[in-house]
């Protein structure tokens, strides 16, 4: 990770682990992965990579004993996370531009709870491809399950139906390579779970 989003990072850190469970590893691996799949010439990374790292850190404003899948808390902690960003990046010097246009992204960054599939924000688009995919992901797919308290096989299905609501609304896979590591998780989680 280049410089100046790893300061960021050293930045959100602290916060993240007062925040939500598992938070450190998501933030952790949705960067790592995203920049593989997704090249500076596709995006501005000077937007997209701040979101990833700053999208969640809210959490770190609302008990843990709260539910994160209850919409009033996925709105909190995007207005939260917001802020916190903009104080971030702020200090970080970035431009007044850029600050407004992460603050507005990771305000709207769940906003797909609430049936938005992102037709006209290319980074959100790409970015909850990958947000949604965390929980197929090896690390994830325990962390979430938790959560929600299923066994494997019920959270594997529950992936799938959360991906057939995604089609339905419109959210689309950014490519097709991105589409078919989603199908390579879903494999992996299968096999390791014999399901
Ligand atoms: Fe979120
Ligand atoms: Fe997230």
């Amino acid at each position: 990770m280049e410089k100046k989003y790893k300061k960021i990072l050293e930045k959100a850190l602290p916060l993240y682990k007062k925040g939500r469970v598992g938070d450190v590893e998501h933030i952790k691996w949705l960067s790592r992965i995203i920049t593989k799949y997704i090249d500076k010439s596709e995006i501005d990374y000077d937007i997209l990579i701040p979101v990833i790292l700053l999208h969640d850190v809210g959490y770190s404003k609302i008990s843990r004993k709260s539910n994160c899948f209850d919409l009033d808390i996925r709105r909190l902690h995007s207005e939260e996370g917001a802020k916190i960003a903009e104080k971030i990046l702020k200090e970080l010097n970035y431009s007044e531009d850029k600050i407004n246009e992460i603050k507005k992204l990771i305000l709207k960054h769940d906003n797909w709870a609430f049936g938005d599939n992102f037709a006209n924000e290319p980074v959100l688009k790409i970015f909850t491809n990958f947000d949604f995919m965390w929980s197929a992901s090896k690390k994830g797919f325990g962390i979430v399950r938790k959560f929600m308290k299923m066994d494997p096989e019920e959270f594997y299905e529950d992936i799938i139906k959360s991906q057939k609501e995604n089609e339905k609304e419109g959210r689309k896979w950014f490519n097709k390579e991105i589409e078919n590591f989603y199908k390579q998780l879903m494999r992996e989680r299968k096999k390791e779970f014999s399901i």
